[in-house]
């Protein structure tokens, strides 16, 4: 890496800086405006094959026009997410609009209240704490199997289904047995605070929001309700574990023992949350707990629901790798549940996920703004530039990727992934800022994929599911699969 600006970070003039960085010319007065509007992840990967590693994309009219440094190679996204961090921040509009709609937590903050944030958080992250709650988790995906059994037409959306999955586990693990108080109310408000992010975080321009317009309106309630639930419970886990425990103790699939986590008594993550402080740190009031409890059902559950969809999509495609991967998972588990030791046992399962997080990575794009002039491959990125990287087109790479369209989990052997650069796959980010729950994410997806192929087969009815970038990947279309209940399989789980 060289860096072609002062130290301090405040250079925005370096000469030369930015210029000659190819880039599609759009429209004269709107540059790409339009093409990302209607298919920004189409228009990223279409700049990469046509103009290289990094390109420079307007968008807006004069006088508002955004300009966009797309970083594409492996090396560049090492460079901007771990290597040269401290130069690319969450500065830019979109983190400004997610920090302002779901507050400073984890995700969002910087500088000494994140780093006050994590040291708080990590612990409750470890891989046995994680561990802890592969139990809930069984739970959670057994009560949606079970109620596969009265589809009547033998016909499950997975995108829909995956996504109530996703987020009763989240919700579990956050809140215990107030899953069902609170995940009902996620379900409705957040589409429409995510859809108001989105929408100001790629406006060139917004009005403020105290302004009283119907969608100022529409998100400020949506924000009051989702607020009220959280500060509710709260507010019963600060007046101590008693309230806690007595629920949680009688819930069917709760977690067990000191570290079992999620719906142990006194034991989930908002418990240990408020209860967690250092003398260096102190603990988390209470507006800082609710948003910690808010990135977390943000950034913890579109996400892990975006890649069971996919992989569950992408093996209703390919009976092979399907019938496969159900060899695996019934030699290894025959009718046990699932648990976190598993998750080494059952490898071409694991390789499946990866290879549909290839595809589908659940954060497509990632943006940061540059506080300093920094060269990158051939080129350099001024301060003060947008910068994105995206998952999305560099796990399409073709010097990475051959035939990158292609499902194959044969990608992901030990030997491949060696011969790969470390960030040709980053479906998690890197370096400091990576993403915590990937363990977590990890271990849902692969108890879940192992416990619904163990009882289900899947035929694809929509062999094309169409997406978008919301504020992660998500689908704008049905993935709807044909179950029919597994036969105990006699196909070898090895090719
Ligand atoms: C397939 C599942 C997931 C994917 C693809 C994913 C992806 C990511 C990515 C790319 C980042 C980095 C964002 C950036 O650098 O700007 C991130 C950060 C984060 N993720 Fe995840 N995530 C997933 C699941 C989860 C889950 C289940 C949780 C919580 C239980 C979670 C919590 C977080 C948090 C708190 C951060 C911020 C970490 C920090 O800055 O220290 N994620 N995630």
């Amino acid at each position: 890496m060289t860096v072609e600006a002062n130290a301090n970070g405040d250079t925005g003039t370096e000469t030369g800086a930015g210029t000659g960085v190819p880039g599609p010319a759009g429209l004269p007065l709107l540059g790409s405006l339009l093409d990302l509007r209607s298919d920004s992840l189409g228009t990223y990967l279409r700049a990469q094959h046509q103009h290289g590693d990094l390109v420079r994309i307007t968008a807006g009219p004069p006088g508002m026009r955004a300009e966009l440094y797309c970083v594409f190679s492996p090396e560049g996204a090492q460079q901007v997410l771990a290597s040269d961090a401290a130069r690319f921040r969450k500065d830019n509009r979109f983190y400004q609009e997610v920090r302002e709609s779901f507050g400073n937590g984890l995700l969002t903050s910087q500088d000494e209240d994140y780093l006050r944030q994590r040291r708080l958080v990590q612990p409750l992250f470890t891989r046995r704490r994680v561990d802890g709650y592969a139990e809930a988790i069984a739970a959670e995906t057994r009560s949606v199997i079970e109620a596969w059994g009265d589809a009547l037409d033998g016909v499950v959306d997975v995108s829909d289904e995956m996504a109530h999955l996703a987020l009763r586990a989240v919700a579990r693990i956050l809140f215990g047995t107030d899953v069902e108080a609170t995940a009902d109310v996620v379900a409705e408000c957040f589409p429409v605070i995510t859809d108001y992010v989105l929408r100001r975080g790629y406006s060139p321009a917004t009005i403020p929001r105290h302004w009283p317009t119907p969608g100022n309106r529409r998100a400020a309630a949506a924000l009051d309700e989702l607020y009220g639930v959280c500060d509710r419970i709260i507010a019963e886990r600060r007046r101590g574990p008693t309230g806690t425990a007595a629920g949680a103790g009688s819930e069917a699939g709760a977690g067990s023992g000191s570290e079992a986590g999620a719906g142990a008594p006194g034991e989930d993550l908002l418990t240990l949350l408020a209860a967690a402080k250092s003398s260096d740190d102190g603990e988390f009031d209470t507006s800082e707990l609710r948003d910690q409890v808010l990135i977390f059902l943000l950034a913890g559950h579109e996400t892990t629901a975006t890649s069971l969809c996919f992989a569950l999509h992408l093996l209703s495609l390919h009976p092979e790798q399907q019938d496969r991967a159900r060899a695996e998972v019934s030699r290894v588990l025959g009718d046990r549940t699932p648990e976190a030791a598993d998750l080494e046992r059952l490898p071409y399962l694991t390789q499946v996920l990866k290879e549909a997080m290839r595809l589908y990575p659940a954060a497509p794009v990632i943006g940061r703004k540059a506080v300093a002039a920094t060269r990158i491959g051939e080129h350099t990125v001024p301060a003060g530039a947008d910068v994105i990287i995206a998952p999305w087109v560099t796990h399409r790479h073709p010097a990475y990727w051959p035939d990158p369209d292609r499902f194959d989990p044969e990608r992901f052997t030990p030997e491949a992934e060696a011969g790969r650069p470390r960030y040709a796959w980053f479906p998690f980010g890197g370096g400091p800022r990576a993403c915590i729950g990937q363990h977590f994410s990890m271990l849902e997806s692969v108890i879940a994929l192992a416990m619904i192929l163990r009882a289900y087969e899947f035929e694809a009815v929509d062999t094309e599911v169409p997406v978008g970038a919301g504020i992660t990947l998500r689908t704008t279309g049905p993935a709807r699969c044909r179950i029919r209940r597994a036969d105990t399989p006699d196909t070898p789980d090895t090719p």
